[in-house]
């Protein structure tokens, strides 16, 4: 396709236009459409600093201003005619501005370029990932702080090494989620206080030669300050690695929960019922109510991980400032933001309507032994024994073994001496002791 005319944009010396290839790989419209909304918000408040300032004159400005209202109207209305070969978000809605008002539009662009106009529009649109994460995770605090005050004194086991531990309550357990989420919450506010500078008037790496107000744009785009340095400004995404950081350490906490919910809902545990409403069936066994949400929630998050990964590998060898490398970023957070937000979502949704079984988590709590260290702590307290030989004493007493019979080598009073045991002492079953 090389008979194409140049770029209107930037094709000015230019004599032909791109290969179809180069079209391909080069198009970054495909998805950073998702960008529209934040594209706009910056031309406008970049548009007005130009009217403030006097680099622009009012009429121009107000032409601009009315024009971008437009093309985002035609944008959320669905009737924007999305162009590959106009690359990106940024130059699709300048040439429609352009087609709206005429040569006003080609002064919009003065005093910035797209590097700081893709920095600013993006950290506006994963400033808001941030609020929606917060907004998510708040949420699914409640439903699991409902599910606690409900089961605040339900006994249930504690498993370390999913083995049955010590007694504690469902009140417990769902608070512990309660505190890991509490924590993402303020990762998320982290990152969002560090990322709310704003890029814009760094122009490509350098600043510009006019003189615009730096400060009137951060503030009407809601950032607490300009950022101190331009090549900083436009050539790293780190705030793109927080957002992916924080959602990453969130999502291993809901796969957590995830796979505790499998756990607990099948027929051997029966901990929890899920609903019908987040629960599916099996074509073939009609027995079957199957987590698939959990299960999904789980495998999901590998996807948000690969994010944070990807981008890392995208930066890591970029010198300063802006590399076309950087197109790459938006891919990742958008699927990681979307996938994050879902899988709140559906945790928010199955927590609220899953009941837990308190006979069922009453009974596992009665077996397993969970008392046993209370009953060493007994021995302690009440007998004064050391805690190792209470511990001791508590092992040896019935049940608590295996159940096999003894295979000490060393104990004559055991029927079953001769029997080579390693741990003739641990064989709570036997009484003598070697
Ligand atoms: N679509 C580009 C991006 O997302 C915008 C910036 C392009 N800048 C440039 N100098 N080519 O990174």
């Amino acid at each position: 396709m090389t008979d194409k005319t140049a770029n209107a944009m930037w094709g000015g010396r230019f004599a032909a236009g791109p290969d179809a290839i180069m079209e391909a790989i080069n198009a970054s419209i495909g998805f950073d459409k998702r960008l529209a909304q934040q594209d706009i918000e910056g031309s406008r408040a970049h548009a007005a600093m130009l009217a403030a300032t006097g680099i622009l004159n009012d009429s121009d400005v107000d032409a601009i201003r009315k024009g971008l209202l437009t093309v985002l109207s035609e944008i959320d209305g669905g009737s924007f005619q999305f162009s590959t070969a106009l690359e990106d978000i940024h130059m699709n809605v300048e040439a429609r501005l352009k087609e709206l008002i005429g040569d006003a539009a080609g002064r919009l662009h003065t005093a910035r370029s797209r590097n700081d106009q893709v920095a600013t529009d993006f950290r506006l649109w994963v400033r808001g990932q941030c609020d929606a994460a917060i907004a998510g995770i708040e949420a699914l605090m409640r439903a699991l702080v409902d599910q606690a005050e409900q089961g605040a004194d339900w006994v249930m086991p504690g498993f370390t090494h999913l083995q049955t531990a010590q007694p504690v309550t469902w009140g417990h357990h769902m608070m512990a989620y309660v505190e890991m989420l509490a924590r993402d919450r303020s990762r998320f506010a982290d990152a969002r206080a560090r990322m709310n500078e704003s890029p814009l008037g760094a122009a490509a790496l350098a600043g510009t030669s006019f003189p615009i107000d730096r400060h009137m744009t951060a503030t009407a785009l809601g950032f607490d300050r300009p950022m101190a340095n331009s090549l900083d400004a436009v050539s790293d995404r780190d705030f793109a690695l927080e957002f992916l950081a924080a959602a990453s350490i969130s999502a291993m906490h809901l796969s957590r929960f995830a796979e505790e919910l499998v756990i607990w809902s099948s027929a051997q545990f029966r901990f929890v019922r899920l609903s019908d409403r987040f629960s599916t069936g099996s074509s073939i066994m009609p027995q079957k109510k199957n987590p698939d949400a959990a299960e999904l929630i789980r495998a999901k998050i590998g996807r948000i991980f690969g994010a944070n990964v990807a981008l890392m590998m995208v930066m890591k060898g970029l010198p300063l400032a802006y590399s076309k490398d950087m197109q790459e970023d938006k891919e990742q957070v958008f699927d990681a933001a979307d996938n994050l937000m879902l899988a709140l979502a559906a945790m928010d949704g199955m927590v609220r309507d899953m009941s837990a079984n308190r006979e069922a988590l009453e009974r596992a709590a009665g077996s397993g032994f969970s008392t046993a260290t209370d009953l060493a702590d007994w021995l302690v307290r009440v007998l004064g024994l050391p805690f190792r030989d209470a511990h001791h004493v508590t092992g040896t007493l019935g049940g608590l073994g295996r159940t096999g019979r003894c295979r000490s080598a060393r104990s004559d009073a055991c029927a079953d001496a001769g029997r080579p045991s390693r741990h003739h002492r641990r064989d709570f079953r036997c009484s003598r002791r070697a």
